[in-house]
């Protein structure tokens, strides 16, 4: 994993409907494919704050998080019936080759992001399916979000994604976070 994984005894914080302010639906929602027969792969899912809302537009949505307790917060707050819970790393993911049609991955690459993740990522994703990645920027002041020396940048992520074989469509720095799209 790149640096220290999100304490579940934090996980409320996750609940909190002010980060739209760093991330929307629709930002996320714009590059997927939608409609029943989408399966898209939430990286890092947590209490499912972001899964819950790309859910209504997909055929599934499987929930990836390495630690259980996050499911079992999401649990909790009840999963809907179009969600799989994925308990796994991002390293050794459980899914065949190529059934993935699109993912995405909010607040988390900087957590989970290796090249093994990468290049695990890649094989499950279809041909050209598209990988939506929102996280905090090294460039952000810190304010919210992990330590500023904790986070990647879009410039990074890039990087990153172009050595796993990932084609960078666009890639964009904001105030506190960058978005990167990139196609497998
Ligand atoms: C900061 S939380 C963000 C959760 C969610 N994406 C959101 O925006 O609400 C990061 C989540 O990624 C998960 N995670 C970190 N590294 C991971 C890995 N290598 N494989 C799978 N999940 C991972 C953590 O357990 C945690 O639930």
């Amino acid at each position: 994993m790149g640096f220290h994984t999100f304490d579940p005894e934090r996980a409320d914080r996750l609940e909190d409907a002010t980060r739209f302010r760093f991330c929307s639906r629709e930002e996320l929602l714009g590059p997927l494919p939608r409609g029943p027969d989408a399966t898209v792969l939430d990286v890092g899912s947590g209490t499912g704050f972001y899964t819950d809302e790309i859910a209504p537009f997909v055929g599934r949505v499987l929930a990836l998080d390495v630690q259980r307790e996050m499911h079992g917060k999401y649990h909790t707050k009840g999963i809907p019936a179009n969600v799989s819970p994925v308990t796994a790393n991002a390293e050794s993911l459980p899914l065949a080759d190529g059934t993935v049609g699109g993912a995405f991955s909010t607040m988390t690459f900087h957590e989970s992001t290796t090249p093994d993740a990468l290049a695990e990522l890649k094989r499950v994703l279809t041909a050209s399916a598209p990988f939506v990645v929102v996280d905090w920027s090294g460039d952000g002041s810190g304010e919210s979000g992990p330590p500023v020396e904790e986070r990647f940048d879009a410039e990074r992520a890039r990087d990153l994604l172009t050595d796993a074989g990932f084609t960078v469509e666009t890639d964009e720095e904001r105030s506190e976070t960058f978005r990167v799209v990139a196609r497998a």
